[in-house]
């Protein structure tokens, strides 16, 4: 079966096409990144208008790459939801009007539940059961994940996500938009000079919390001001040692208090170099294993949308929906999710 996957969540327009037996035939990106950085983050309005004028070549180029044409889809799956109310509707309507228009099924996805299953696109996929770790720019949870929609939460940020805090730390440095892996970047060059808190590090449970790591990072910027750029590179190593501490640590805690040998990562903040040195390690001395995306499929694209789609659509008994209508969920929580 070939599923057109169609992502449209925020502010990347990914189209893909996986096909249940040949695996990821195609997928294609526009990333809108340099039209919001103007803006210092995400204009809803202007995301949808431009997922607009995209959705559609996006899509011909896909089929084109893939040698397939628009009668070969057996099905469509696309996000729909949680993220910004008008993206969403482009990828949905466009979705939704297409597969009425083939009269073939669509299957309606969970933007998480697509950065969770992501992994499973590479070469040799851990089986379930798995720990995952999602740290997103809108995300960080924990969650022990049983089967295709049996997901449990294991831990969760109380306050601001882990690619949130990023992108705000990345701020104040100066260092525009998206933050995440400018931070990085300049945490290549940094020095172990100062000392940031490792928040919730020994709360004896998997929640999260990094806003108090931005105010102490706030704090640290208006005493060395004016802030030189050795100074910066300091601050940005500091604070990914303290993030990515936290998160290691949780991690291991959560293999631990499962039993499980097997941790997913996934979101923008998996495509971290530093994180994954140190999961990396640590599994390592567990005797665990740790699987990521390749890295641009961390970030938000297409093909872990066709592949979820696929995934449910193979566990579906009725063949998929044929209804047409269509609503997207902006605030959708993962726990909300059945198995197919
Ligand atoms: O998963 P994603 O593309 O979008 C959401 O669904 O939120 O994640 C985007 C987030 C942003 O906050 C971005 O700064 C962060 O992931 N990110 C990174 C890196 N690459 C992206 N954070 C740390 N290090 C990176 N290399
Ligand atoms: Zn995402």
């Amino acid at each position: 079966m070939l599923v057109l996957g169609i992502e449209s969540s925020c502010d990347e327009t990914g189209i893909a096409l996986y096909d249940t037996e040949n695996g990821l035939l195609a997928h294609t990106l526009y990333s809108q990144v340099e039209m919001h950085a103007e803006y210092g983050g995400v204009v809803p309005e202007l995301a949808s208008r431009d997922h607009i004028r995209r959705v559609l070549p996006l899509t011909e180029i896909a089929l084109n790459a893939a040698h397939k044409t628009l009668q070969d889809i057996d099905a469509i799956a696309y996000t729909q939801g949680p993220g910004l109310s008008g993206a969403l509707l482009v990828g949905t309507s466009f979705a939704e009007s297409l597969a009425f228009s083939l009269q073939i099924p669509t299957i309606s996805v969970h933007h998480l539940e697509g950065h969770l299953l992501a992994p499973l696109l590479e070469d040799n996929p851990p089986d379930f059961p798995f720990v995952a770790l999602l740290v997103s720019g809108g995300h960080s949870q924990l969650m022990r994940v049983d089967a295709i929609g049996k997901y449990e939460l294991l831990g969760d940020t109380l306050d601001d996500a882990a690619g949130e805090a990023f992108d705000k730390t990345a701020k104040l440095l100066g260092l525009g938009y998206p933050g995440g892996p400018a931070l990085s970047k300049l945490a290549q060059t940094g020095k172990p000079r100062f000392k940031l808190p490792r928040p919730l590090l020994n709360s004896g449970d998997l929640n999260f919390s990094f806003s108090g790591l931005k105010t102490s990072v706030l704090t640290l910027t208006n005493q060395h001001q004016p802030l030189d750029n050795e100074t910066k590179a300091d601050i940005a190593y500091e604070f990914q040692e303290a993030v990515t501490d936290v998160l290691t640590t949780k991690c291991m805690h959560a293999l631990r208090e499962t039993g499980l040998d097997n941790l997913i990562v996934s979101g923008g903040v998996g495509a971290n170099a530093k994180l994954r040195e140190k999961l990396n390690t640590a599994a390592q001395r567990k005797l665990c294993r740790v699987s990521y995306p390749r890295l641009e499929f961390c970030t938000d694209n297409g093909a872990m949308i066709a592949f979820a789609g696929a995934m449910r659509l193979k566990a579906m008994q009725n063949g998929g929906e044929k209804n047409y209508s269509f609503s997207v969920k902006p605030r959708w929580n993962l726990s909300e999710l059945q198995a197919p």
